[in-house]
């Protein structure tokens, strides 16, 4: 039992909810912006809808948040071998070019409660969401655009998460980005298949 289950409440990242608790900060400043400031309106225009924990104990603490959005997942100009990796689960005959997925838009956890596995529980618990049976449109994959930096990359690793391309020079040229600068972040994806027992 993690410590999202066992003492935090899941509400909406709202205005309600902003006004209720104390201000949050995951330590990037973009990513406590965009939580402070950008949900409600990104909810509005139907781009993403925003969650947070918050403590049972003292509810105007936020203790991480994350923000989701319907997406897919274009495989077309992958490479063959790595088409065939990202693929790997799914049978010859139900092979798309792009297929059905959640993209985590944003994902953040209060500085003061980091490396305690609260990270890894919020993404098993988008894990669920995703296939959860009642759900009335199916989708085959969460999707990330990763922060390029060891920690984060290794965050998203050992939740189970891929590189979608193999090296950077690929993604590069997918994305149609110069190959002199810097990326900044990198596609990673999750099949959800792996928590089915249909396997
Ligand atoms: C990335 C982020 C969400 C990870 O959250 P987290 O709660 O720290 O993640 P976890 O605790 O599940 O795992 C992180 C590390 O803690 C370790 N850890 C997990 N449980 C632990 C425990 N009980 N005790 C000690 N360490 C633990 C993990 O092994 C992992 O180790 P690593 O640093 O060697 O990889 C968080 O650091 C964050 O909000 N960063 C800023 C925003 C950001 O970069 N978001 C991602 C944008 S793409």
């Amino acid at each position: 039992m993690g410590f999202l289950q066992n003492f935090c409440s899941i509400f909406p990242l709202d205005k309600e909810t902003l006004e209720r608790c104390q201000p949050f900060s995951c330590g990037d400043v973009d990513l406590d912006d965009f939580f402070l400031h950008d949900t409600e309106n990104y909810s509005h225009q139907m781009l993403g809808k925003s969650y947070c924990y918050c403590l049972n104990g003292d509810p105007s603490v936020i203790v991480c948040a994350f923000t989701l959005a319907n997406s897919s997942m274009d495989i077309r100009h992958l490479p063959g071998s790595r088409r065939k990796k990202v693929t790997a689960l799914i049978p010859r005959e139900k092979q798309l070019s792009s297929y059905p997925a959640v993209l985590v838009c944003r994902i953040g956890v209060n500085m003061a409660f980091r490396k305690k596995g609260i990270g890894s529980e919020m993404l098993d618990f988008i894990k669920s969401l995703a296939v959860q049976p009642d759900n009335w449109s199916s989708c085959r994959f969460l999707t990330v655009d990763a922060y390029n930096n060891e920690r984060t990359r290794r965050y998203y690793q050992i939740n189970g998460f891929k590189d979608l391309f193999s090296t950077e020079e690929q993604e590069k040229e997918y994305i149609g980005f110069p190959p002199e600068k810097e990326l900044k972040t990198r596609l990673m994806y999750y099949d959800l298949m792996l928590l089915s027992d249909k396997m």
